[in-house]
């Protein structure tokens, strides 16, 4: 009787075993219904894989060829002009110089790096959380990683977007000489606002304000100058 209990129950697992498997091949070999068919009409670099079934290989364009390309848009030069009139009114004010060591803080794809080293800044450093080399590398806003004092000029549009703007500020301000400037653009704004701004900024006093055009957009561009280094 026990052998029969038995026999019965091995009989039950082979048969449980055999269905565990046949489903388990079922689903490896299965190919999900969610694979589109690839849309060749559109360029490589606009395709982005539609599901995660998409094996269809990707076409990277080597860095210096994606620079060049990048470089040569419409977008790209109108945005570096932009951004060069911005450096050149800094540089009619005596705040920024052929010399000046400059720290370009969420600097994005370059824009502004390009900017100053065509107009000839010869020490440009610009950072992002995403490296875009070879204009920007990578490094957190709130923790930069260079020495109290290593620059002459920090420049930035992003401020009001940081996480912690106070601590932001509080490095832009670290890595700036004593004597040297936080260059701060944002979106056009009254005192009120530039006060707040002002205010993230603890060892630096004011040098001016000005309502101004960057890429289409108008801007409040925020001058202030280091007074202490510690
Ligand atoms: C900039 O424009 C705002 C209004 O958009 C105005 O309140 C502010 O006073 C202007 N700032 C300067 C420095 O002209």
């Amino acid at each position: 009787m026990e052998r029969h209990i038995q026999r019965f129950l091995n009989k039950v697992s082979l048969l449980s075993i055999t269905i565990a498997t046949i489903t388990l091949l079922f689903l490896f070999l299965q190919t999900p219904e969610t694979c589109i068919p690839h849309d060749t009409t559109l360029k490589p670099h606009l395709r982005f894989p539609k599901s995660t079934c998409d094996s269809s290989p990707r076409h990277y364009l080597p860095l210096p060829k994606k620079n060049t390309r990048l470089w040569s848009s419409k977008s790209w030069i109108t945005q570096v002009s932009s951004f060069t009139q911005l450096f050149t009114q800094l540089y009619k004010m005596g705040l920024l110089k052929k010399h000046s060591k400059v720290l370009c803080v969420s600097a994005g794809a370059g824009h502004e790096v390009m900017a100053l080293s065509k107009m000839g800044v010869e020490d440009v450093t610009g950072v992002e959380v995403i490296e875009s080399l070879p204009l920007v590398s990578k490094a957190d806003p709130h923790n930069l990683p260079f020495f109290d004092g290593a620059f002459d000029v920090a420049f930035t549009g992003h401020l009001v977007e940081a996480l912690y703007p106070r601590r932001y500020a509080g490095e832009m301000e670290r890595t700036v000489r004593e004597g040297g400037v936080c260059v701060v653009v944002v979106d056009e704004c009254g005192d009120e606002e530039v006060k707040e701004i002002v205010w993230l900024f603890r060892r630096s006093r004011l040098v001016g304000t000005s309502n101004v055009t960057l890429n289409r957009r108008r801007v409040t561009r925020i001058i202030l100058r280091t007074i202490a280094s510690a």
